[in-house]
């Protein structure tokens, strides 16, 4: 047996992740500097990506940036690589919600609230990897001709969207459509690029939530019956990074949920 261990170490991570600030993210930025990697987080929440490099020191740096934003990105890759001293990890995080059906009681979909969602949540990440995988293709390959690892955030809602998930369920298909692509033209320089689609995970978002709905929603997953726990995509995360078979593919995070159609 060829055993060939572990190409690439979490302590070797020089990651950008955006939407870093909470959530999931945050998940992933823990346990990227908990393995004694660094982190940098592009998020737009100042006080949440300020305090969470605060706690975590020295290996953390934030930066404020839209993902949107053309601009707002380049620079910040730049300054996250000359901190760094480099980029070989991309986690996109950054991401919104949405909910409004097509035809709702005050008539059709705005298409304005369309556009955004496609703008953040497909064309940010676009934004980002473009940008990241310029960087990137300037690195020097390890030994086994890495240069590094991009890996998107998805959702189940591309594959069984809920009813006024139209616009969110576009943008999270559109960052698994372009997942084989991006990983196809990469692979010449080493890169790898991957998508985790989640099902229900308790970030922010569901706090709102009160703790009964929490638990009900949670049952709704076959197995384990509840909601994921952060820590799990971070987990995940770090599979994708160490594993140079996991390319142009998008895995499910779900504990087998299935969305029904409301
Ligand atoms: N929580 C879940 O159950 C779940 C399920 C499926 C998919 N997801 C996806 O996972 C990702 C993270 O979700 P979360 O639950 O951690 O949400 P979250 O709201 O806790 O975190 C998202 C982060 O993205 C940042 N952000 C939003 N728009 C931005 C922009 N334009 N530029 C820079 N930063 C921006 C926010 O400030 C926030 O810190 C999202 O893409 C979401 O769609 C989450």
């Amino acid at each position: 047996m060829i055993w060939e261990g572990i190409y690439v170490r979490l302590e070797d991570c020089l990651a950008v992740v955006t939407g870093g600030a909470s959530g999931l993210g945050e998940a992933a930025v823990r346990n990227i500097v908990l393995k004694g990697g660094k982190a940098a987080i592009f998020d737009q929440s100042e006080e949440k990506g300020r305090q969470l490099a605060e706690e975590l020191g020295e290996s953390v740096l934030f930066i404020r940036a839209d993902v949107t934003k053309e601009e707002d990105i380049r620079a910040a890759v730049n300054q996250a690589a000359d901190v760094m001293g480099g980029i070989n990890t991309l986690v996109n995080c950054a991401g919104i919600g949405a909910a409004e059906k097509v035809i709702g009681r005050n008539g059709a979909h705005h298409l304005a609230n369309f556009a955004r969602v496609i703008q953040v949540n497909l064309i940010g990440t676009f934004n980002v990897i473009r940008l990241a995988a310029e960087k990137m293709i300037g690195n020097e390959p390890n030994e086994h001709e890495e240069r590094g690892v991009m890996i998107n955030t998805a959702s189940v809602a591309a594959f069984e969207g809920q009813i006024g998930q139209a616009a969110y369920s576009a943008s999270k298909g559109g960052i698994v459509g372009m997942t084989l692509p991006i990983a196809r033209e990469l692979a010449r320089y080493g890169i790898r690029v991957m998508t985790i689609a989640p099902g229900l995970f308790h970030t922010p978002l569901f706090d709102t939530l009160p703790e009964e709905a929490r638990d009900s929603l949670g049952k709704t997953v076959p197995f384990p019956p509840r909601l994921g726990y952060p820590s799990e995509y971070g987990r995940l995360v770090q599979s994708i990074i160490e594993n140079p078979m996991l390319n142009g593919e998008t895995i499910r995070l779900d504990g087998a949920i299935r969305m029904q159609p409301k």
